[in-house]
């Protein structure tokens, strides 16, 4: 009672203008279902132009409700966007850079192009799309920046570098913003699911030559033989769904003044404790103690010393 005199308040007929990147499948598609079904938000939901179709057959555009192409690595596309969501209805309250995509290849079969996609995608194109959306809500003293990251973002694993570096770069830029405009009414969080249940590692990026329909070389056989059902595995073993995270992120939007950092599945919840409390010398070893098969990789091919 106390509290609730203190905080904001909402007039009547406030319905904050959300904007979602990714909304053609899993997470994103879960959260602007969700979303829908609330009648006290303003929807922009965005995907690239071949999801836009889909997205419209199932849910039509309406007076709260506008789905936009974009891909979110193309600088004009997001300009274009956030002109036009200007010009229909002049803000945005809440941006949720959801789009991303996960290259599944080790460091040495990346190309430079392939770490570009991946952090053009996972990185600079949320980035890029918060700097547009900032000079609005720093006018209006108020938003909220919701950048859906990883566990990755937090721990990595092999065959994952360049996601995980990317995930990595969202948090750390994240964490810096938090600070600068937190004294402008600003929210910034960071959703960090572990393995979820969905479709997307039907939706893995393969390099040239991570790819599995080519022969692996020799050298990392192993580690994608044991790396890619293990990762496959852990996510249909998941209990975590995208409805789940799409959840959470409701959550998180409907919150007063939301943490930085919001585990999304249980899994995120265990690898963030198990961070903090291994020290660092045993970490690294218990990890790759567990992962399948490790202690043989790349065992015919090695020239370590023993
Ligand atoms: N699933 C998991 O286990 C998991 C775990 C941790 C974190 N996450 C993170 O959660 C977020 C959503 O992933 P998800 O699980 O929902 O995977 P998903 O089903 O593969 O969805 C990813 C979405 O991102 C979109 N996208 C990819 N590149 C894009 C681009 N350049 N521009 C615009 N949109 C683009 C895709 O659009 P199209 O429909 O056009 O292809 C797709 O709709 C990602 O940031 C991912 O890293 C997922």
């Amino acid at each position: 009672m106390f509290l609730k005199r203190f905080r904001r308040k909402r007039q009547a007929g406030y319905q904050p203008v959300v904007l979602i990147t990714g909304c053609g499948s899993g997470i994103g598609w879960a959260l602007m279902k969700l979303l829908l079904q609330k009648t006290n938000y303003r929807i922009i939901a965005t995907a690239r132009s071949k999801s836009v179709p889909i997205i419209l057959d199932k849910f039509p555009e309406n007076d709260r409700f506008r789905v936009y192409s974009l891909d979110v690595t193309n600088e004009a596309q997001r300009e274009w966007l956030i002109a036009r969501v200007s010009e229909l209805w002049g803000k945005v309250d809440i941006l949720i850079n959801n789009a991303g995509i996960s290259y599944r290849s080790v460091v040495e079969h990346m190309t430079e192009n392939d770490e570009l996609l991946q952090l053009r995608t996972n990185y600079l194109g949320p980035i890029g799309l918060i700097r547009l959306v900032l000079p609005m809500m720093r006018l209006r003293g108020r938003g909220k920046i919701i950048n859906v990251s990883s566990v990755s973002g937090m721990l990595a694993m092999p065959t994952m570098a360049s996601y995980s570096a990317s995930k990595y770069a969202l948090e750390g830029a994240s964490e810096s913003l938090w600070y600068e405009v937190r004294p402008l009414g600003i929210n910034v969080c960071l959703i960090q699911p572990g393995f979820v249940r969905s479709n997307s590692f039907r939706n893995v990026y393969f390099t040239k030559k991570s790819n599995p329909a080519v022969c692996f070389e020799e050298a990392y056989a192993d580690y994608y033989s044991h790396m890619n059902p293990f990762i496959e595995k852990m996510m249909n073993l998941s209990t975590s769904t995208p409805e789940h995270v799409a959840k959470i992120i409701l959550k998180v939007i409907q919150q007063e003044d939301p943490p930085l950092w919001i585990p999304a599945t249980f899994d995120a919840s265990l690898f963030y404790y198990i961070r903090r409390i291994l020290p660092r010398r045993l970490l690294l070893p218990i990890l790759f103690w567990a992962l399948p098969g490790a202690r043989t990789w790349g065992q015919t091919y090695t020239q370590k010393r023993i």
